[in-house]
């Protein structure tokens, strides 16, 4: 058994992207500098690396958000066939779809889709690469992990690139106020519901042994976790988690 995790109420996820994306790329280029030290399309190129380019490659990205992982394959040569992307919230796909548009015309819209991490919309066994970035933390996480495992191909990977917490965080009281500091960041440098919904997030913030329990329990081995540099002790550490499907 994993730690139990909250599930953040997808409409006022969708509320918060949809006033987002159009602000997506500036606003969360500003917030990983300021927590992490790195930009967002040095997280892009991060994660990218992780994924070796092969012809047979099925990948989808989940919380695809405005596309940067989908056109950074494009990029690496994978085949816009075998590229999918999927996000809850219609105003940042419509925006990767607009993105896209401009810089690929062998892009298949049909292959963004808009729907749950939680809940997909695909067959058994339907691709060979699943990713995940920035993300995790708005759902429930057993949920997804759960999905992802039945949508991979025996022997596929599972990446998620995602804020990481720490065992510490069971002390009593820990997670609490990282909730109210989560709100306070966000309420003065935001608004009040992207407050609200960063500060319930952290519920869903697991450890590296949290991961690692929980992607064993889903059939998942060969899990490898890295920490990455962060720029504060009490900011939580961006974690690199790949997974094999067993
Ligand atoms: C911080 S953005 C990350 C976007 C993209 N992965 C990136 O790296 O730029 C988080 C995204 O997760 C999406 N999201 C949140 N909950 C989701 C869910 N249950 N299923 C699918 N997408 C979800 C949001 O709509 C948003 O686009």
């Amino acid at each position: 058994m994993g730690p139990e995790t909250v599930k953040p109420s997808d409409s006022e996820v969708i509320e918060v992207f949809t006033e987002l994306a159009p602000r997506y790329a500036q606003v969360v280029n500003k917030e990983l500098k300021r927590f992490w030290g790195w930009g967002y399309q040095d997280f892009i190129e991060r994660v990218l690396h992780c994924i070796p380019a092969t012809h047979e490659a099925i990948l989808l990205d989940i919380a695809t958000g405005t596309g940067s992982i989908p056109l950074g394959l494009l990029e690496k040569g994978f085949d816009p066939r075998n590229i999918h992307g999927l996000d809850i919230t219609y105003a940042m796909l419509s925006l990767a779809k607009r993105i896209m548009g401009k810089n690929y015309t062998g892009i298949h819209p049909p292959n963004l889709v808009c729907g749950s991490g939680m809940m997909l919309p695909y067959r058994d066994a339907a691709f060979t690469n699943i990713i995940c970035g920035l993300a995790t933390h708005h759902m429930q996480v057993r949920d997804l992990v759960a999905e992802c495992s039945r949508v991979l191909q025996e022997g596929g990977t599972l990446l998620v690139a995602d804020a990481g917490g720490s065992l510490y965080w069971k002390i009593p009281g820990v997670k609490l106020l990282l909730r109210v500091a989560a709100y306070i960041y966000f309420s003065l440098n935001e608004n009040r519901k992207r407050a609200w919904a960063e500060a319930k997030a952290v519920s869903n913030v697991l450890s590296p042994e949290e991961w690692g329990s929980m992607l064993a329990g889903a059939h998942f081995h060969r899990i490898t976790i890295e920490k990455m540099k962060s720029r504060f002790f009490f900011v939580p550490s961006p974690l690199i988690i790949q997974a094999s499907k067993a």
